[in-house]
């Protein structure tokens, strides 16, 4: 009971500041919820104990323990005071929090602790580089390093007494309010050091690349790693090596046969990566494919997942990626009032599709032992205009996997010449919004009314050389209902799946907790992660789960399991 009341304390004191203003014409309920603090906490996904997290910083395993560091502001839900927050854990799923890896305490780093990355070293010491926003607002790149390499916890870290160690200068000419967030190293076949910061200049996106032969004395190449012009800051480069034979992770330095590099910039609160080749004698790195370069092919994530990075688990060979999931917020005074802001989603495993083209991503299947009292059907079929409940679950923090087939896609509407956003289609043409094959798919975080929803769905539409176009799409133009427009963001979120729906049958997981759903289409093709505040959860307690054909033809659900969730330890 006590969370009710801080709920309600926390909808007064909105109400006071905001007062009843806003309240659009479906959210003329007599019960108005503003915003409750602690129920939109998650139960598994990782957060603080309380304030602001952003940017993930330099995952990585240590003597057995995972560690993950964070952007943290120590004193308040809001941007500032950045230092790295730390925590520990022993299978990515509970974590136990640490004191701050990274304090703002010197000169060059006065201003925050920016981003940056962990790199093992000879011997498998740990090394982080980081940004350090200097006293005159340049962002200057850093190290530190364990004080105590035999504590597996590493609470303690000591800054190198040669920091800054990359600067700003007029000789280099970089411009310092540009010039951040370094990516982990790796060894060239020279025996010399790479890595990566991410940089602009006249509005072209840019990863610097340097040399070094003893992680101190850093030296620009002449040429950086990749660059796309007129496409902005990027922040958070990451660059890695994938396999294209096996689903295995590989260490940083691997090259040679069997290899492609991954590289991934963070712009426009969207990350995007391209797949290609690293050339480590001329160093310099080319996608496949220009048409699917930074800004033009794929995401991470087509809904919130931003600033993300990934190492490489040694324990199990497999590359995994975090993301920051931030609120959707508009009215940033939304997060004082809850005293927290900022999620991590679920770490993904990352390994390159058969095909060599993209990234395939899946929840690490630790997070499946948080599963409890699973609800299965089997084979059902779903009718033309049906909308039945999953009841048995708890719809607030579930996971649920499941696949779709049709019989016949004989009633798939025409794709449209113009349609060149999907995430635009997906507004146009939102759930409610009646259709050929589709949507069908998931109403989640519901309440019992189905007046509130976060819809996630497919379409499938004809192309113009009778092949099939699949549409994912994650509406929230029903969702946190009871909460203004103006003070929140309901953007609805698309993407294209790249699923022959004649072959293949069309599979959809989605993560759902309290106020993050995360899900994952075609085996993981295209990911989709909302935030939304569903207000049923404040009146009710609970929400419902439900799965929708509002298309006109039927679509079979060859299976359906939904797991309740288990609460993690998270900090
Ligand atoms: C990305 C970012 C980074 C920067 C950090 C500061 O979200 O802007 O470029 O290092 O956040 O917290």
């Amino acid at each position: 009971m006590e969370y009710v009341s801080s709920v309600w304390l926390g909808v007064l004191v909105f109400i006071s500041i905001h007062g009843y203003g806003n309240i659009g014409p479906c959210e003329a309920s007599s019960r108005v919820i503003q915003t409750p603090d602690q129920i939109y906490r998650t139960g598994y996904h990782f957060q603080p104990a309380k304030y602001w997290m952003n940017d993930p910083n330099g995952p990585m395993i240590y003597m057995g323990i995972y560690h993950f560091f964070y952007q943290y502001n120590p004193y308040d839900a809001q941007a500032g005071n950045i230092v790295w927050g730390h925590s520990t854990s022993t299978d990515l799923v509970n974590w136990t929090p640490q004191p701050p890896a990274l304090l703002r305490s010197e000169p060059y780093d006065f201003k925050g602790c920016f981003s940056g990355s962990t790199t093992l070293l000879s011997g498998g010491k740990p090394a982080i580089l980081y940004t350090g926003v200097d006293f005159s607002d340049n962002q200057v790149q850093n190290l530190a390093v364990p004080k105590y390499l035999a504590d597996p916890y590493l609470t303690e870290w000591v800054k190198s007494p040669y920091n800054p160690l990359i600067a700003p200068n007029s000789v280099n000419k970089i411009d310092g309010q540009n010039f951040r967030d370094p990516t982990t190293a790796w060894l060239n076949p020279d025996g010399n050091w790479r890595m990566v910061v991410g940089n602009q200049q006249n509005g072209n996106g840019i990863g610097l690349l340097y040399r070094s032969k003893n992680f101190i004395d850093w030296i620009q190449a002449e040429n950086p790693l990749h660059f796309m012009n007129n496409s902005g800051m990027w922040e958070c480069p990451d660059f890695f090596p994938v396999s294209t034979i096996s689903q295995n992770g590989l260490e940083t330095s691997t090259m040679g046969p069997n290899v492609k590099h991954v590289f991934k910039a963070s712009k426009a609160s969207t990350d995007f990566y391209t797949v290609g080749t690293y050339n480590p004698n001329k160093d310099i790195f080319i996608p496949d494919n220009k048409s699917l370069d930074i800004g033009l092919g794929f995401r991470y994530d087509y809904g919130k997942f931003y600033a993300s990075k990934s190492f490489f688990d040694s324990a199990t060979s497999r590359k995994i990626l975090f993301g920051w999931v931030n609120e959707s917020v508009n009215n940033l005074e939304i997060n004082s009032i809850r005293g927290w802001a900022g999620l991590q989603g679920i770490p993904r495993r990352i390994w390159l599709h058969k095909f060599g083209n993209q990234l395939l991503q899946w929840p690490i299947v630790e997070i499946e032992k948080l599963r409890m009292n699973p609800v299965i059907e089997d084979t059902s079929v779903l009718m033309p205009g049906s909308v039945r409940e999953i009841s048995g679950v708890n719809a607030t923090q579930a996971d649920i996997e499941m696949s779709f087939s049709a019989k016949t896609l004989e009633k798939a509407e025409k794709w449209e010449a113009n349609w060149t956003n999907p995430q635009q289609v997906c507004s146009i043409k939102s759930a409610s919004v009646k259709g050929g094959v589709g949507p069908f798919g998931l109403l989640v975080l519901a309440s019992k009314d189905m007046q509130e929803y976060t819809a996630i769905f497919f379409r499938i539409f004809r192309g113009d050389n009778n092949n099939f176009i699949v549409l994912m799409c994650s509406d929230q133009t029903r969702s946190s209902l009871h909460l203004p427009s103006s003070d929140y963001d309901k953007t609805t979120y698309g993407a294209l799946l790249n699923v022959d729906p004649l072959q293949e049958k069309l599979s959809l997981r989605t993560l759902i907790d309290h106020s993050i759903v995360e899900s994952f289409g075609g085996e993981g093709k295209a990911c989709i992660t909302a935030r939304v505040y569903p207000t049923n959860l404040a009146m009710d307690g609970a929400t419902h789960l439900y799965v929708f054909n509002n298309g006109s033809q039927s679509v079979d659900i060859s299976k359906l399991t939904a797991w309740s969730m288990k609460t993690a330890q998270i900090n």
